[in-house]
């Protein structure tokens, strides 16, 4: 059996975190990351047939029956993981159509996974129907995305538009767009279900007065893309008390569509 302080999804993990915590998305336990492991690779670094205890979800996902997920704990702080990765990280394989989580390892204090775990479960399995090279769910609290559902129209398009318009790549970057909730009590299997259902039109679900949720294939690719968006929140935060002399129009979006082969959500652009 191979060190699992060694395995490429724990170094990684503890890297990501890390890097958030830098970034001003985590502060406290603000913040939660879920990874989906193939069985092979998690095999290589622990025992999966030793189950450390069973921990019930309290929601049905059977999508994700013997799936392996690596994943923050609930109350943990992000910039406490790289000093003690095992009892601020968990594996756990998913049994039971989704109601139990087994640990196989991690969470040494008795501690379990994150409190937004439907949200984390119930939208990798949304990604994974649209989506089947999906393997992270991202959920942090970025200021200036936050500081915007304050102030802005909370429209999944004109939100959308808003950051479009701020940074020319971004339309590159989410071409299908953010989608937004309302403020909606976290933590529970409603938010988990809301969240899954905006996931399978958008790897961007922005929970207002909350926070967002990336999903992707990889860390980087969910972590770029919420940085993406986060800084062109931070522009709008910038210039939205300003009166707005020029912007990206929606000509030049369709000219970054033709350059880039990409395609922005139907019936977003103008
Ligand atoms: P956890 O500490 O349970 O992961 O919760 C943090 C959070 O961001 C809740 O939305
Ligand atoms: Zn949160």
């Amino acid at each position: 059996m191979k060190d699992i302080m060694n395995a490429p999804f724990l170094v990684e993990m503890v890297r990501t975190t890390t890097n958030m915590y830098a970034h001003g998305w985590d502060e406290r336990n603000g913040g939660n990351i879920s990874w989906m492991l193939d069985e092979a690779q998690a095999a290589e670094y622990l025992d999966v047939n030793a189950v450390i205890r069973d921990i019930p979800t309290g929601f049905e996902a059977p999508a994700l029956d013997g799936k392996y997920f690596i994943v923050t704990g609930t109350g943990k702080y992000f910039k406490n993981v790289q000093y003690d990765p095992a009892c601020n990280l968990g594996v756990i394989r998913i049994t039971d159509e989704g109601k139990n989580a087994q640990l196989l390892w991690g969470f040494t204090d008795g501690g379990k996974f994150t409190s937004e775990f439907p949200a984390h479960m119930m939208s990798h399995a949304a990604r994974l129907s649209v989506d089947p090279a999906n393997r992270i769910v991202m959920h942090c609290h970025p200021a200036n995305l936050l500081a915007m559902t304050y102030v802005h129209d909370l429209d999944s398009r004109a939100f959308t538009r808003t950051l479009w318009q701020m940074c020319t790549e971004c339309v590159v970057v989410f071409p299908e767009g953010v989608n937004v909730l309302p403020w909606m009590l976290c933590g529970t299997n409603e938010i988990g279900e809301a969240t899954a259902e905006q996931m399978k039109t958008a790897r961007l679900v922005v929970w207002s007065q909350h926070g967002i949720y990336g999903a992707g294939k990889d860390l980087d690719e969910t972590f770029g893309l919420i940085e993406t968006a986060e800084k062109a929140a931070e522009i709008y935060m910038k210039i939205a008390h300003l009166p707005r002399v020029n912007t990206i129009t929606d000509e030049q979006l369709h000219l970054m569509e033709g350059r880039f082969g990409i395609k922005a959500r139907e019936g977003w652009l103008d």
